[in-house]
């Protein structure tokens, strides 16, 4: 048994959803488009999952998150999917994809087969087995990855109000679920290997500024250090974490985020690899010319820095999501994709966003101690990444565009004492 299809989206999160809204953009015809995912809901915003989704008091429910609302777009609900004769193949993992033969095998025997295959499989948690730590299948030990990860997380959470909660890791996760988890009147103590939260991005000055809040709120940090073991009891609980350095904390919950790993596996060995991520040109065309890739397991080159990058942000999975649909429809027009990294992040009353590349000096500026601050890398003599928290909606435009820009600096001096008006001058 099988169908046939011109387009086949083979997920369905963020990208599929910007993709799909893209193609009737672009007039796709009725029965041309698939789009399979083994979620069983119709593609939705994935960052509400940490923040809006965990809110105590009228907590973001589906369908009002469905994308692409995230970027002020149009809702789509399953039946827009169904008026524009798209067809949602949900609840349905693909087990095994053949490039050669442009197929794609569910898990329930399905064969669907494409002219053209866009691969929006996004990335899956990593498992704290993977480290050698066993145990994290226990039902008060939570990941966050998504709709069931996150219901999941909810109804923990509200069997254990009052308790105590250790979140493993400092990244993205470890930190919009500490805040989230303290809203809803947990106890919260965060563990990392590394010497500050979020090492990936922040500056130990910028990191400092999030601990010292959080630590306002009432969280403790152990830093340096990593999970050894679980303690469970007869029921199967995880009642204590057991740390390398030898703490052990008495637990009602754990909540793990300790990275990602790309879903590539189906097309390791017929498609080129590169950053862990599925390798792709400028128009997300892989090393096959039938397979596109987009979102967090496309490694594609950011024409700003000359290099090939794999992004595991929002943004980007919405826009090369549109990208690859303009060089599908319309190669003749559409060029490469020119992107500049934005992140951002929301935690209590806190707000940031970035942009660019955060290598080389860093120039700081702003008021540490107060609501708005921020900072600038500058490489080789010239800006390529700047950061602000608290800013106005102009503030964070004028970083972007600054970034965009890529000017040069000659006197860091004087950039530190300009400070935001840098930006706002360009
Ligand atoms: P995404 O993960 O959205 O979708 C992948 C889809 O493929 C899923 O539906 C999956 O089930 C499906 N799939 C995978 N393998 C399959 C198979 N074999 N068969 C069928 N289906 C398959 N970013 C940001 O910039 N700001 C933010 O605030 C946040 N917040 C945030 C919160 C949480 C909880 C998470 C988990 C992530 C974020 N992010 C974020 C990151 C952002 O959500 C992420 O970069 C995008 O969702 C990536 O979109 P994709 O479409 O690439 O993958
Ligand atoms: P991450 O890469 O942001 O952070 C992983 C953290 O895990 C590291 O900072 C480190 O502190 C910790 N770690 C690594 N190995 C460890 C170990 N053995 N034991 C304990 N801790 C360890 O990944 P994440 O926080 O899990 O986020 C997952 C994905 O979701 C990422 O792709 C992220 O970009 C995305 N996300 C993004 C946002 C946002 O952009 N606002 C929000 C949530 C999630």
């Amino acid at each position: 048994m099988g169908r046939a299809f011109v387009y086949v989206i083979l997920g369905g999160g963020v990208a599929a959803g910007y993709a799909a809204l893209e193609f009737t953009n672009r007039r796709v015809s009725h029965g041309e488009l698939c789009i399979i995912s083994e979620e069983t809901v119709a593609p939705y915003e994935r960052p509400a999952l940490s923040k809006g989704y965990l809110l105590p008091e009228a907590p973001a429910r589906l369908p009002a998150f469905h994308t692409c609302v995230g970027a002020n777009e149009e809702r789509l609900t399953p039946k827009w999917y169904k008026e524009h004769g798209i067809e949602l193949v949900l609840g349905t993992r693909v087990i095994s994809a053949d490039v050669r033969r442009r197929t794609l095998l569910t898990a329930a025997g399905e064969t669907i087969s494409y002219k053209i295959l866009i691969v929006a499989t996004g990335a899956r948690a990593l498992k704290l087995e993977e480290f050698g730590v066993n145990g994290s299948d226990a039902e008060n030990v939570c990941y966050l990855r998504d709709l069931n990860d996150a219901n999941r997380l909810v109804d923990v959470m509200h069997s254990c109000s009052g308790g105590n909660a250790v979140v493993i890791g400092g990244g993205y996760i470890g930190m919009e679920c500490a805040a989230s988890l303290v809203i809803n009147k947990i106890n919260v103590t965060m563990v990392f290997p590394e010497a500050q939260c979020m090492p990936r991005l922040f500056t130990p000055k910028i990191a400092s500024f999030y601990e010292d809040y959080y630590k306002s709120k009432g969280v403790e940090f152990v830093k340096g250090t990593v999970l050894s073991s679980f303690d469970v009891d007869s029921n199967g609980k995880v009642v204590a974490v057991n740390l390398r350095d030898g703490k052990r904390l008495p637990v009602d919950m754990v909540v793990v985020g300790i990275g990602i790993r790309p879903n590539t596996s189906l097309f390791e060995g017929q498609l080129t690899l590169e950053k862990g991520g599925i390798k792709v040109n400028g128009k997300m065309q892989s090393s096959n010319s039938s397979v596109y890739a987009v979102g967090d397991v496309a490694a594609f080159p950011v024409k700003l820095f000359s290099e090939t990058r794999r992004l595991e942000h929002v943004d980007s999975a919405r826009k090369c999501a549109r990208h690859v649909v303009a060089a599908i429809m319309e190669p003749e027009k559409t060029g490469d994709f020119d992107y500049v990294p934005f992140f951002y992040s929301r935690i209590f009353a806190l707000s940031w966003q970035f942009y660019g590349d955060n290598v080389g000096e860093v120039v700081h500026f702003g008021d540490f101690s107060g609501n708005t601050f921020g900072a600038y890398w500058v490489n080789k003599g010239h800006l390529v990444g700047s950061f602000l928290e608290g800013g106005s909606k102009e503030e964070y435009a004028a970083i972007a565009m600054v970034t965009s820009l890529k000017p040069a600096i000659e006197d860091l001096a004087e950039l530190e004492s300009r400070g935001l008006s840098y930006a706002m001058a360009v």
